[in-house]
């Protein structure tokens, strides 16, 4: 089995406090630190965008695993990456040349992941596996923490795992949404190897952040 890292989502942090919420998280054997961008057009609510990504950098040295939840993307890919966002993930249906728009990721010299919202089939990642560095896959619909795990996920994780065997590349495959340890356990049998958690993690406050996370770990 392979090593899984757990990425903690800000988006259930205290907002008041953000810095201290990621400082919090990472002490607390956060791997990556997961920032959801959401712009109230390609799903219904809105976060954070360049501005807050830049100023949380400080207070950490994990990786950025930056969600790109925006339409149109990829007038925003640069302002991200100088932000100091370490992978870029984005939606296949959130501009009209997916392809194009992780070009230009990896011409930023980031991390590139491409994101599959629960309707979106493996297939799509046939002519881009080679690629990415990164495969998200969406346990929920995007837009908002708290949802309920979505259970036909599973099956698209085991068929994402087959692919990024054969690709014979390093690829990430990460999971998000609704992710709490029962789940967690079944994501990593499935081939996951990074857990996106917002509610399981931040639950309870600072203090219970790192048996979350180890919790989560199984
Ligand atoms: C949903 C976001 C998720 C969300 C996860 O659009 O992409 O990252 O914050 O939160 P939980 O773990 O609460 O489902
Ligand atoms: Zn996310």
């Amino acid at each position: 089995m392979l090593p899984v890292r757990i990425a903690p989502s800000i988006l259930s942090a205290d907002f008041a406090k953000l810095g201290e919420e990621v400082r919090a998280i990472d002490a607390a054997g956060a791997d990556w630190i997961h920032i959801d961008v959401m712009d109230g057009h390609f799903v219904p609510n809105i976060t954070i965008g360049p501005a807050v990504v830049r100023a949380l950098r400080p207070h950490t040295t994990k990786p950025f695993d930056v969600h790109l939840m925006i339409s149109p993307i990829d007038a925003y890919l640069d302002a991200f990456a100088e932000a100091g966002a370490d992978t870029i993930t984005v939606h296949p249906e959130a501009g009209p040349h997916i392809h194009r728009t992780i070009q230009h990721i990896k011409g930023l010299g980031k991390r590139a992941g491409v994101v599959l919202n629960p309707a979106t089939p493996a297939k799509m990642l046939d002519y881009l596996i080679d690629m990415v560095d990164l495969v998200l896959v969406m346990s929920v619909n995007p837009g908002f923490g708290g949802q309920s795990f979505i259970e036909s996920q599973l099956k698209k994780i085991s068929a994402i795992r087959k692919m990024i065997e054969h690709s014979g590349r390093a690829i990430d495959l990460e999971v998000d949404g609704g992710v709490d340890p029962a789940w967690a356990k079944r994501c990593i049998e499935a081939g996951a190897d990074a857990l996106v958690a917002g509610t399981a993690a931040f639950r309870g406050g600072p203090e219970h952040y790192a048996a979350n996370i180890a919790a989560l770990r199984g």
